[in-house]
């Protein structure tokens, strides 16, 4: 019997700490050993001349969630998961959505099922709590986060979502006390109304008004007061999806403080912006609604502040937040968004391209060492929300989750050659260098160059533990 199911030779092997000329030998769906030379093994891949990289870690996706009247998302887990995997990732975290007036533990069960042999890779599942009545705070969400659903999200925004700031503290507490990551969504509700009814009364009812309606000065705002609750409670929290200089200058003197805030961003706050929206060129006045997310994409100035933020170290994350509609009548077109921007869906595809983009603008561009991408790509997401150390690294005793990165390939994507449920990409005519061309996930290999080799059913759900004393990993 050979002594390993899988040997990677001859890889440069890529951490968040290390760059190593190394074999990677696989047995069970783990790491067995990472050595100069390995012994035999059942199956062997050449990785020469290709880096080895931990799977791609993605903290922050939207998939299969109930997203208003007509509209449906793009993706369900298989779909989405297929994707993530052809773009490099071997496990992604999307939500289980509390509507208003149900059970969060029921949301998070019938969400879970959803999820169960669905799969291509791994998943764990966020919450997002939108109704923390007295039993939601007092049972549910301390069951729920003993029962494995250590993270959720709050939200400062959407009609059917926000919460005011009592409530913001009370679900901190809870947090707090029984040792969960809260991720916030920070864009201040009655300013984006106030600018919203203003746009519309001004004409301003195209896709770019919704960059109008939602400048940088309501999410500094929301930021702000997001890191004064975190103050007072005493909380780590995570500021996701940041998307300029604004909000992030407000995350860095919070950090510069002392103050535990860890900070996210997007492959789309880093190239795209808001001139997008206006659909210059095209004849269909909607087409903008394609870019149209929130906080809104904004300038290339923003983005070269996002960037100077990742090198500084204020951010910790890259993740998609995938939310992906189609161009038709069950998302970005559904019938009342021709009267304003107010009803087009927010949210962007970009599951399967966030790993290249980030990998060219940053690596190839010289903006970002190789060990900060995977930091920023994998290691963190895993050491923030309790996967660490089963996930995010390559060493003994990880699972045997990786991706073998060519540097030097060139690609253009293209709607074409992706995998997602959406019928579009924002970046379509992107070129990048770096690319993606196997995929391992639990020692399998489950995508070479671009081809699914499996049906899905693979990828478990997995339940995980924070320790309420390393809410605040070093990382
Ligand atoms: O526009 C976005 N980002 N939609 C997804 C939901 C969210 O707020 O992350
Ligand atoms: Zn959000
Ligand atoms: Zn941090
Ligand atoms: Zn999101």
């Amino acid at each position: 019997m050979p002594e390993y199911d899988l040997a990677i030779r001859g890889g440069t092997v890529v951490t968040a700490t290390d760059t190593i000329r190394a074999d990677i030998g696989v047995r069970d769906g783990r790491i067995a050993a990472v050595a100069d030379r390995l012994a035999d093994a059942a199956r062997t891949i050449d990785a020469s001349g290709l880096l080895v990289l931990p799977g791609g870690i993605d903290s922050h996706v939207h998939i299969a969630q109930p997203s208003g009247p007509g509209i449906v998302m793009a993706d369900d887990f298989a779909s989405a998961t297929r994707a993530a995997a052809a773009g490099g990732n071997t496990c992604v975290m999307p939500f289980a959505l509390q509507p208003r007036g149900q059970s969060l533990r029921e949301t998070a069960l019938a969400y879970r099922a959803l999820a169960e042999g669905q799969c291509h890779i791994d998943v764990a599942i966020h919450l997002i709590v939108s109704d923390p009545t007295p039993a939601v705070l007092g049972q549910e969400l301390p069951a729920m986060i003993g029962a494995g659903f250590t993270s959720f999200k709050v939200f400062m925004t959407y009609d059917d979502l926000v919460l005011n700031d009592r409530q913001i503290l009370d679900v901190f507490d809870v947090a707090r006390r029984e040792g969960a990551r809260v991720m916030v969504h920070a864009e201040g509700y009655d300013a984006i109304r106030y600018m919203t009814e203003r746009m519309e009364r001004s004409g301003q009812t195209g896709p770019y008004g919704h960059a109008l309606s939602r400048p940088q000065t309501v999410e500094r705002e929301a930021a702000h007061r997001a890191i004064s609750h975190a103050e007072l409670v005493d909380l780590p929290i995570v500021i996701v999806h940041v998307s300029g200089g604004e909000a992030m200058e407000q995350i860095a003197w919070a950090q510069e403080r002392g103050m535990k805030i860890h900070a996210e961003t997007c492959p789309q706050y880093l190239t795209l912006t808001a001139e997008d929206m206006k659909g210059l060129g095209q004849d269909d006045p909607l087409a903008g609604s394609k870019y149209v997310c929130s906080p809104p994409v904004r300038d290339t100035a923003s983005q070269e502040q996002i960037w100077s933020g990742i090198q500084r170290g204020v951010f910790d994350v890259v993740s998609s937040d995938h939310c992906p509609f189609r161009y038709d009548e069950t998302g970005k077109r559904n019938p009342k968004g021709r009267t304003s921007f107010r009803w087009i869906p927010n949210g962007i595809p970009g599951i399967e391209t966030r790993l290249p983009i980030l990998f060219s603008e940053g690596v190839s561009k010289g903006r970002i060492s190789l060990n900060r991408f995977v930091a920023l790509s994998a290691t963190n997401h895993a050491k923030l929300y309790g996967l660490y150390p089963r996930k995010g690294s390559i060493g003994p005793g990880f699972d045997a989750d990786l991706t073998l990165w060519d540097p030097n390939r060139r690609e253009v994507i293209r709607q074409e050659i992706l995998h997602h449920g959406a019928d579009y990409t924002p970046w379509e005519g992107f070129a990048v260098t770096g690319w993606p061309v196997m995929t391992i996930a639990g020692g399998s290999v489950i995508v070479e160059d671009g081809r699914i080799l499996e049906e899905p059913g693979r990828g478990r759900v997995l339940d995980r533990e924070i320790d309420r004393t390393k809410l605040s990993p070093r990382l």
